[in-house]
């Protein structure tokens, strides 16, 4: 029998949902940002230009590489991707360039390359950020030029490829730094596309979460029910540092581990509920079975600051009070009221009678 999705006993918690959120080759949002890119990328599908994808590691620069070549002219044609970050120095030539029979140890067929795979279609080169100087030269001067050769040969190939680059490096800096050719860069920063960190993006962690989880629930024959919308609430506020594949990941483990019933906060990580942004509870005070007074672990939260301010400054008051954002007099005050000006000395006779 079917779980009954709707005679859950958890109100909060929402079943996975029916219909499909807002899809683009893959790309699933309705943040504000990511409807910003949806519109970019639409634009720069309709022409031919080179493009620059930047964004963090996990963020969907592949999907946003691919979803621009499937809406563009060339979508009958090949779509082909290569991660430069991810292949040895000396095989990476061999792998976009191909090379003849014998150009070295191990080559005894001649191979095509990359480029030549992608003729009359899209070629992506994933992480350019991380290409060595020889390399840019021959990307250049594809892009200038339409041509190269074949590792070992001395025939010159003529190919038609669009290219899509992606880095999560800001290439600008490294071009500064004399680490990327800046006549490159300038080539390849035709039309940037830059995708935001799923942190700037709120209103798609909920939706993607539901996604995901509809996807590897069904690998598992439907077992789970849902995510509750405290778990939402927690995942919403996580920082995401691997963005969206880190989401995805978590699903996926979530669905293995548990084995029914809903996602709650319980079964998130807990480096999910101590996350920045979040309000935490500051280390060493916690509620204990019977209870805790407010106002009492305020007043000791409140001292240890002040105290903290005050070390801070060598108990310079001015400096303490600019510190937090309070009148000296409202400091000064405070450090009376809660004796703290005693502790001041009886550190002092401590520090001058080692
Ligand atoms: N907007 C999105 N909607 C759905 N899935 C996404 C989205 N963005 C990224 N993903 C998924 O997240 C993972 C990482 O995406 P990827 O394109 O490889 O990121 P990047 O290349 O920026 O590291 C992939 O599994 C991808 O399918
Ligand atoms: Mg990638």
């Amino acid at each position: 029998m079917p779980p009954n999705l709707s005679a859950h006993s958890n109100q909060s918690a929402k079943p996975i949902p029916r219909e499909a959120p807002i899809h683009h080759h893959g790309i699933i949002g309705q943040s504000e940002a990511i409807l910003r890119v949806l519109a970019m990328m639409r634009k720069v599908s309709a022409s031919d230009s080179t493009v620059l994808i930047n964004g963090e590691t996990g963020t969907g620069k592949g999907l946003a590489a691919r979803a621009i070549h499937l809406e563009s002219q060339r979508r009958e044609s090949a779509f082909v991707a290569i991660n430069c970050g991810a292949i040895p120095e000396n095989l990476l030539e061999s792998e976009l360039f191909g090379h003849v029979r014998g150009a070295f140890t191990g080559a005894t067929t001649n191979k095509v390359g990359k480029f030549e795979q992608a003729h009359g279609g899209t070629i992506f080169l994933d992480e350019i950020g991380d290409m060595s100087a020889d390399l840019q030269v021959k990307i250049l001067r594809v892009l200038e030029e339409g041509e190269f050769e074949p590792v070992g040969g001395n025939r010159t190939v003529t190919v038609d490829v669009r290219i899509i680059a992606a880095t999560h490096r800001d290439l600008e800096k490294r071009v500064s730094e004399g680490l990327f050719r800046e006549d490159l860069f300038y080539r390849l920063y035709v039309i940037p596309l830059v995708l935001p960190p799923l942190r700037a993006r709120q209103a798609d962690v909920g939706l993607l979460a539901q996604h995901f989880l509809g996807e590897f629930n069904a690998r598992v024959g439907g077992r789970i029910a849902g995510i509750t919308d405290e778990a939402l609430a927690v995942l919403g506020g996580y920082a995401w540092p691997g963005n969206i594949r880190e989401l995805r990941n978590l699903i996926e483990r979530l669905v293995v581990l548990k084995d029914d019933g809903f996602i709650d906060v319980d079964d998130l990580p807990v480096k999910l509920k101590s996350a920045e942004g979040i309000p935490t509870v500051p280390a060493g005070i916690a509620i204990s079975d019977d209870g805790i007074n407010l106002n009492s672990a305020v007043t000791e939260f409140e001292k240890a600051l002040i105290l903290q301010s005050l070390e801070k400054t060598k108990w310079v008051k001015n400096k303490a009070a600019k510190l937090l954002k309070l009148n000296r007099t409202t400091l000064v005050e405070k450090i009376k009221r809660y004796q703290l000006d005693s502790r001041d000395k009886l550190a002092d006779c401590a520090s001058s009678n080692p």
